[in-house]
């Protein structure tokens, strides 16, 4: 029996199901019983905030070019897949509204306040994290509301990541599972933080997750993750 039942977080929503970070992706995903979804945010040229991992619009649609470069409005004149658009963070939190928690990586630098704006606007500071993987960002964030939580997302683990992570006050660290280790997963704990740990897809690799206790796992397979964790807590 484990004391803590960590959260399933989707990444990019059900993105093996659907257009990964669609409004289809993360209604999916809630259907599915994730706990959340994460995805991935860019401000198109009049600052708005729309959801999608690259910088470039050409993996994902018939578009080519930044997002930077694009309006709102002629980004939506793009499709992703069946129809679908590249949707905004505000769709995506009247999508989800409190049916779930919503993990906003910050894709670029300079970006925080208009999340930070965002979430502010539809009260969602209780279900969203800010996660990125630049320090500055997170360190904003909380400058700009201290409430919001935030999470330091991590390439590899570098000798100061305390100290690194205290400077920005995040409350969550985020190691890709390849890098993961249980002397890391405590060294976290006592230093006041926890983990939340991406992106895993092995059933073994999830049920050391379970067995230790992390806040959270990022996962492409959603439904995989939550039959093993349900196995494992009513065991
Ligand atoms: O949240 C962690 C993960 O999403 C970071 O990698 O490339 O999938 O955004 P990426
Ligand atoms: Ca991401």
């Amino acid at each position: 029996m484990f004391s803590k039942r960590p959260l399933c977080i989707a990444h990019r929503g059900a993105s093996e199901v659907a257009a990964e970070n669609s409004l289809k992706s993360f209604q999916l995903a809630l259907e599915m019983g994730a706990d959340g979804i994460e995805l991935d945010v860019h401000p198109t040229k009049d600052k708005k905030l729309v959801v999608l991992h690259d910088a470039l619009v050409d993996s994902v649609t018939g578009g080519s070019g930044f997002v930077s470069d694009y309006t709102l409005s002629e980004i939506k004149k793009l499709d992703i897949d069946a129809g679908e658009k590249i949707p905004t963070l505000d769709e995506v939190f009247r999508l989800v509204g409190d049916r779930g928690m919503i993990d906003v990586e910050i894709k670029e630098m300079d970006m925080a306040e208009l999340v930070v704006r965002e979430i502010e606007k539809h009260n969602m500071i209780h279900n969203v994290i800010v996660t990125s993987f630049y320090d500055g960002e997170i360190q904003r964030v909380k400058e700009l509301n201290p409430n919001i939580k935030t999470g330091l997302l991590l390439w590899y683990i570098p000798d100061d990541l305390i100290i690194r992570a205290k400077k920005a006050k995040t409350n969550y660290i985020l190691p890709n599972i390849e890098d993961f280790t249980e002397e890391l997963y405590h060294k976290v704990k006592e230093s006041g933080m926890d983990m939340i740990v991406w992106t895993v897809n092995k059933e073994e690799d999830m049920r050391k997750l379970i067995r230790l206790g992390v806040l959270g796992v990022i996962t492409d397979k959603p439904e995989i993750f939550i039959r093993v964790r349900d196995l494992m807590m009513y065991i």
